[in-house]
């Protein structure tokens, strides 16, 4: 089949936005600002490498298919209207605004070209993490309670400690060691570097503080499977930092010269636990009306119960086992390799569209 990669690329090693490192220069611990320079703009963080993208392209490429490489820049529309694929495996995040992650979705629904993955209504609901939060609650499906803030505090009843992120970000962009908020002042900060640095209201949660998970999901309607769930170990993250995969975890700690062993897969839990965290997932699944695959982060309430996080409807999927890296841990761990779960996904995609 003649298929396009839809993908936005990382710029290496690059400090584009230099306000940025020195605002979250004061926000970070000063080891981490001392030795990791480069590390602190995460601009791009959200974006895949190169050889990811590579990495995708080939494990296509051997299930027979060709590839075209599109990046999803603006002239993304052009691109694809011009060469009119068959079909897109779609790993595109965007750039601009909340709904970034639908803007390639909404084009090839404009051009009628199917693809991999969520649609743009979903995609957009899942990067803005209180409209996914609104629906969850909705169908009262456990998640951490929550107010939004974009400076005010009124009608809010704060119950500390207060977790403090930005409402639309992912790959822990924004999310730091002092986004738990133990008093009015932390909760104050916080509220304000999210304004100043990423120009967003807060979201303001319950801080839950119990076991973390996060869960890769395959497939569609009666045919969803949920791959082997991963423990995050959250007892490797260094003392005298909070137990949370903050962005200094993701990106300052866990390296592959220097690699935590942040993944128990399948998670060390009992069987009622596993099968209630399964359900969960798969109820989430069908209320955002998720497609051929996601990932969903949960943790464990003072009480054991589940609450879900957040939900990437476009995990993250790096292909070198020495990257930790959640989806394609799962998938291994199910016996599939990379170029297996990259087919799978695809495949799945293609049910859907009755194209096998
Ligand atoms: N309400 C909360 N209570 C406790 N910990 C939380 C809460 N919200 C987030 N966290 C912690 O912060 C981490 C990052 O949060 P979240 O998953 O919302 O960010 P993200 O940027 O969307 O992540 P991803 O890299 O998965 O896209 C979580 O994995 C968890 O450890
Ligand atoms: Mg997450």
């Amino acid at each position: 089949m003649y298929i396009a990669l839809t993908y936005n690329v990382k710029k290496e090693d690059e400090i584009i936005n230099k306000t940025l490192v020195k605002e979250a220069s004061k926000y970070l611990n000063e080891n981490i600002v001392k030795n990791y320079p480069e590390r602190i703009d995460d601009t791009y963080a959200e974006w895949d490498s190169q050889d990811t993208i590579e990495a995708i392209a080939d494990s296509l490429r051997k299930s027979g298919n060709d590839v075209e490489l599109i990046e999803a820049d603006e002239y993304a529309y052009s691109k694809l209207s011009d060469k009119k694929p068959e079909f897109v495996f779609n790993v595109a995040e965007g750039f601009y605004g909340p709904s970034r992650e639908s803007q390639i979705p909404s084009i090839l629904e404009m051009l009628n070209i199917p693809f991999t993955g969520s649609d743009s209504v979903t995609t957009g609901i899942c990067h803005d993490k209180s409209r996914c939060k609104e629906i969850l609650s909705y169908y009262k499906i456990p998640n951490p309670e929550f107010f939004i803030s974009n400076g005010s505090l009124n009608g809010y009843n704060k119950k500390f400690p207060i977790f403090v992120k930005p409402l639309h970000e992912g790959s822990s962009k924004g999310i730091y060691n002092s986004s738990v908020a133990n008093n009015e002042k932390e909760l104050k900060r916080e509220i304000d570097r999210i304004r100043k640095i990423y120009n967003q209201d807060a979201l303001l949660e319950k801080y839950i503080q119990g076991k973390e998970f996060t869960v890769a999901m395959l497939g569609n309607g009666d045919n969803l499977k949920v791959l082997p769930i991963v423990e995050i170990n959250l007892a490797e993250v260094p003392d005298g930092f909070n137990k949370i995969y903050s962005y200094e975890v993701k990106w300052f700690f866990d390296t592959r010269e220097n690699k935590l062993d942040i993944f128990k897969c399948p998670a060390d839990i009992n069987k009622i636990l596993y099968g209630r965290i399964e359900k969960i997932c798969k109820d989430a699944y069908k209320v955002l009306r998720l497609r051929d695959w996601a990932r969903i982060d949960l943790r464990l309430d003072d009480d054991g119960v589940p609450n879900i996080i957040e939900i990437n409807p476009l995990p993250g999927i790096l292909p070198n086992p020495d990257d930790n890296s959640c989806y394609p841990k799962a998938a291994r761990t199910a016996g599939m390799n990379y170029e297996q779960t990259i087919n799978a996904v695809f495949n799945e995609a293609k049910k859907r569209y009755n194209l096998i």
